[in-house]
């Protein structure tokens, strides 16, 4: 058997969390590979909302094992926060939601020295989601982290006390910033005892078991692949390895064992956070998308930055990922559009290109843009694809030919069923 994967293309937000629920279903297993509570991902359905920061988003469907691989960072305080709104919703999930000892813990002095290294970089800060990510993986790459498999063994206060400690030292290099230490310990290590109540796993042996057994796998990814660590737009981006590679790395899989990469990407892009965003639109059509498509960040609740599609930025990714199909999202937020728009190439250095400068960050970058016709209609009614306006399929059909990948999904609004399957 292999892996299937979704992830996101763009910069986060292209709405995974409702893909992977919608598809759980023809799996046996959701796994999560990388990040942790920076990644909100939002899912609706039978007139409900919920967002999940830690939990696989095939929580919801009765059957499925949800695994917490070892490559995400994971903070008790907020997944505890997420179990009880579990349980609040009625979801048994003791015997589904799996977590590998490998998986890293956020302490509370991670999430101070995220917010004290951002208050140093001042104007040129990464606006992260103050989760404690980078300061966590920093950890784990310095070998000095703290795993989950850790709270089961009798050294564990020690161990966490030293972290602290380090940190403390570490926190005397950067500017004051307000933080309740006693108290965050406090929450902190009753959520430990949360954890506890678990099932903690060798996720690398369970996972090889599983697919020896037949199970299908779904491996679910945060962020996009325009935050990753390597490729992303650094230093504006996540710690984590966001790409098709961190699924073998995050979960302990070889690479043949990957099968279907569903690379997911807006119809439009939007970013949150500070950065290079070559087709963002500070203007009314800017406005206009980020008030349609309620443009809010599901974990920081932050306005996102939004612009027009941007085809050599997805055709950089898809080739960075493997992408094997496309699920288009969020089609629907154009329907009051007259006309839209796509970047199909770049300008800079005097020269047009459809390849990334090394630097997006110095160089600047004028992204050229084909023009679409809007349908300007409801894509309410819309259950096939023949059953879309023509103006929506040419734009679909035409980004289909540039990017060279099948669009199979195309998303018409934030419920469950509003999807569309080629
Ligand atoms: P994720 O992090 O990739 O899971 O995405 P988020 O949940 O952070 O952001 C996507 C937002 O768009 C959520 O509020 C979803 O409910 C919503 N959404 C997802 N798909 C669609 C769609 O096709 N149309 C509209 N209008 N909203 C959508
Ligand atoms: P999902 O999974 C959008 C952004 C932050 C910031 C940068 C670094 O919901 O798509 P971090 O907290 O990781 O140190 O922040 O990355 N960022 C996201 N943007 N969606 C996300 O996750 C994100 N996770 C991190 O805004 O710019
Ligand atoms: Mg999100």
């Amino acid at each position: 058997m292999q892996i299937d994967v979704i992830l996101g293309l763009q910069w986060g937000d292209e709405g995974k969390g409702k893909i992977v629920d919608y598809l759980a279903e023809e799996y046996d297993i959701v796994a999560r590979f990388q990040g942790g509570p920076n990644a909100g991902h939002t899912l609706k359905f039978d007139g409900n909302k919920y967002i999940l920061h830690t939990v696989p988003s095939g929580i919801f469907r009765p059957r499925q094992i949800n695994l917490i691989g070892n490559g995400v960072v994971l903070d008790p305080v907020v997944f505890r926060r997420e179990l009880k709104n579990l349980e609040k919703s009625g979801v048994q999930f003791l015997d589904r939601l799996l977590v590998s000892r490998k998986a890293h813990l956020i302490l509370p002095t991670h999430r101070w020295l995220d917010a004290a290294s951002e208050a140093h970089k001042g104007k040129s800060k990464i606006g992260s989601t103050l989760k404690g990510i980078g300061p966590t993986y920093m950890d784990k790459t310095g070998r000095n982290g703290l795993r989950v498999g850790d709270v089961e063994l009798a050294g564990f206060r020690q161990q966490y006390e030293a972290l602290k400690q380090k940190h403390l030292e570490l926190l005397k290099i950067y500017p004051e910033v307000p933080f309740d230490l006693e108290t965050e310990e406090e929450i902190w290590f009753a959520s430990i005892e949360t954890l506890r109540q678990l099932r903690f796993v060798d996720s690398e042996y369970y996972i090889h078991e599983a697919l020896a057994a037949g199970k299908r796998i779904l491996a679910e990814g945060a962020q996009g692949a325009m935050l990753d660590i390597d490729f992303g737009t650094y230093p504006f981006v996540t710690s984590s390895n966001t790409i098709t590679a961190g699924v073998c790395t995050g979960l302990g899989v070889a690479p043949q064992r990957i099968g279907r990469v569903i690379g997911i990407t807006k119809a439009y892009c939007t970013r949150v956070g500070s950065g290079p965003f070559p087709t963002e639109q500070d203007n009314d059509a800017g406005n206009h998308l980020r008030v349609e498509g309620q443009e809010f960040g599901s974990t920081t609740g932050r306005p996102r930055r939004c612009g027009w599609i941007d085809l050599p930025q997805l055709r950089y990714t898809i080739q960075l990922t493997g992408t094997t199909e496309l699920c288009i999202t969020k089609i629907d937020v154009l329907n009051s559009f007259e006309n839209l728009a796509a970047a199909t190439h770049y300008r800079y250095d005097g020269l047009e290109s459809t390849a990334l400068p090394y630097d997006l960050c110095q160089i600047p970058v004028e992204a050229v843009y084909k023009n679409y016709e809007g349908w300007e209609s409801s894509l309410d009614s819309a259950k096939e694809y023949a059953d879309l306006p023509a103006q929506a399929k040419v734009f679909l059909e035409d980004l289909e030919k540039q990017l060279g990948v099948p669009v199979r999904m195309i998303s018409t609004g934030p419920e469950r069923e509003k999807l569309i399957v080629r």
